[in-house]
């Protein structure tokens, strides 16, 4: 028998039962279709893949280039989905022989997506087997397969502060070209204080756009912080130096609430850690852009000795099943795709978990700062491939590569 007070609040809502079976009785008992269904709607904002090419190039110096994108009409894809400024496209690639996945922060901004386009900036690494492909490979007209627009690294007013520090370091500059150009648009609303992190000069990505964009909106304001730039060569309105906690504070609105973003190299997190902790503010209001793909586990303090150099995996994928080697310094995605065995993936760095996968056996190494599984993925053998790496042989089962 229900209780007096559940018995009270049920009937609370009887007079609006009657309202709103009325209005079930006049919709069409049809699942609706066409351009206007949800399925539709979900399936434009959130597609397997989407088919581009390169409709320009962008020198920006220092080894970096801008791409702008385009819908490759013949093979499918009319329109591009839409995205929160500060979203990655991850982008296959077949090189040598590998299937290859990497994330890209896009750098346009999302009002461009609704005008047809998205720009990924790609900056020359060392040793960057993908990055350095596109630089050399992609031109005018070359075709590309991206992801839908993802990742979590975006402004959320419910959690986020109405000012945020966006701390940047070499290319990770590009989300945060795209935050300052949806905050100037009008599709974002929050105060945008930017510290970016270059040697000099020269090396500043994006130094015309973000000086237009800060004369252009009362929101923006742009400190370039350099490391390696004489004295009488500082450009005014400079820092010199590095990211610190103070110059944050020095920025920060006074008796204020703000949030805090970061994107750049894996040293500049390492760095960044122990001067935010110094800053005495919530944690939530600290986000990060993902670390990317670790190299070297071996220089992880908590890394065990004694792992063996070479390794095999017997993976079961599509009801195939292989056994094949590798390297125990490569991340088990690495190991697969050196095999040609494509993985699913988006972020590359266990955040996403669309690579999701079951150790049946076997032992990995999963740096704490990417461990971003569930309790329960921990406690049923679940890992993620791009950010496990092996300590002995191992069998596990991967979805398909989608
Ligand atoms: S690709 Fe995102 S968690 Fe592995």
């Amino acid at each position: 028998m229900a209780s007096p007070i559940k018995s009270l609040k049920a009937k609370k809502f009887l007079p609006m039962l009657g309202g709103r079976q009325a209005r079930f009785g006049e919709g069409s008992p049809d699942i609706p279709s066409g351009s206007d269904s949800a399925r539709a709607i979900a399936t434009a904002l959130h597609p397997v893949r989407q088919y581009l090419k390169v409709a320009s190039v962008t020198d920006r110096g220092d080894g970096c280039k801008s791409y702008k994108l385009v819908p490759d009409t013949e093979k499918g894809t009319e329109k591009l989905a839409y995205f929160g400024a500060g979203k990655y496209l991850t982008v296959f690639e077949h090189i040598g022989g590998m299937p290859l996945t990497r994330a890209y922060s896009i750098s346009s901004s999302p009002r461009n997506s609704l005008e047809g386009f998205y720009e990924l900036t790609i900056k020359k690494v060392d040793g960057g087997l993908m990055s350095n492909y596109i630089l050399s490979e992609w031109k005018e007209g070359t075709a590309v397969e991206v992801s839908a627009p993802s990742g979590n690294f975006e402004y959320q007013p419910l959690r986020d502060a109405s000012t945020v520090i966006c701390l940047a370091g070499g290319s990770g500059i590009t989300p945060f070209v795209s935050m300052a150009n949806a905050v100037n648009d009008g599709d974002e609303d929050f105060n945008l204080v930017l510290l970016y992190g270059s040697r000099n000069p020269g090396s500043i990505l994006f130094r015309d756009e973000l000086e237009a964009l800060e004369k252009q909106c009362s929101k923006i304001k742009i400190v370039h912080v350099l490391s390696d730039t004489p004295d009488d060569e500082m450009p005014a309105g400079s820092e010199k130096g590095f990211i610190t906690a103070e110059l944050i504070k020095k920025y920060a609105p006074a008796n204020e609430d703000y949030s805090v973003f970061i994107c750049g190299p894996q040293q500049m997190y390492e760095f960044l850690e122990k001067e935010t902790a110094k800053l005495g503010i919530e944690r939530k209001f600290i986000r990060r852009e993902m670390f990317g793909e670790l190299h070297n586990p071996g220089s992880q303090p908590d890394y065990p000795s004694d792992v063996p150099e070479n390794v095999s995996i017997t993976v079961t994928i599509q009801d195939e099943t292989k056994t094949v080697t590798g390297k125990s310094c490569d991340s088990v995605m690495q190991i697969l795709e050196k095999n040609g065995i494509a993985v699913p993936a988006r972020c590359r760095s266990g955040e996403c978990g669309f690579c999701h996968s079951h150790l049946l056996s076997g032992d990995v190494y999963i740096p704490p700062q990417l461990d971003y599984r569930r309790l329960a993925d921990k406690q049923f053998g679940c890992i993620h491939p791009c950010c496990s790496f092996p300590l002995s042989d191992l069998v596990l089962n991967v979805p398909a590569a989608r």
